[in-house]
């Protein structure tokens, strides 16, 4: 009986290793899934290049930011949830950040995978428009 237990989990094992690999391939980051992200939060507020043409008031556009000239910009980016006014709104589920301070628009909750989505989009973006 316990040999069969063994045995089985072995063949478990075995049968889930293609999966694996296909789950690890499935990993890379996905611009496209980036580009929905954006289009489903960061538009709220932000003007995303196709997506929209108006973002609020003060807001920077994706545009602007991945041509700024700073050198940080991309930083920025993959840390936009603990930049202001980000915190606010953003938790991130791996990190179990908490929302800080009130409420002051609606929450969006992303996984570190949907940041690496983000990223592949922005440097597609940053491709587009970035002067060499
Ligand atoms: C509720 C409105 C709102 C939403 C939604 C929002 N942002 Fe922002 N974001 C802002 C504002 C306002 C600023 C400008 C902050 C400043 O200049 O102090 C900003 C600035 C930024 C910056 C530059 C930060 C810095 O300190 O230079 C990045 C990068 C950024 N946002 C990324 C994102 C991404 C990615 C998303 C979607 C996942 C997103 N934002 C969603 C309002 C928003």
């Amino acid at each position: 009986m316990g040999k069969f237990k063994k045995a089985r989990g072995l063949v478990l094992v075995v049968a889930a290793l293609p999966a694996l690999a296909f789950e690890s391939r499935a990993q890379a980051p996905d611009a496209e899934r980036g580009k929905q992200i954006a289009s489903s939060h960061c538009a709220r507020c932000h003007v995303i290049p196709g997506r929209n043409n108006m973002g609020i008031g003060s807001t920077p556009s994706f545009k602007i930011m991945v041509q700024s000239k700073s050198g940080d910009w991309r930083d920025k980016f993959e840390a936009f949830f603990s930049l202001a006014p980000h915190p606010a709104f953003v938790t991130i589920k791996e990190l179990r950040t908490q929302r800080s301070g009130p409420a002051i628009a609606a929450p969006i909750v992303l996984s570190l995978r949907e940041i690496d989505d983000l990223m592949a989009y922005v440097d597609i973006l940053a491709a587009e428009y970035r002067k060499p």
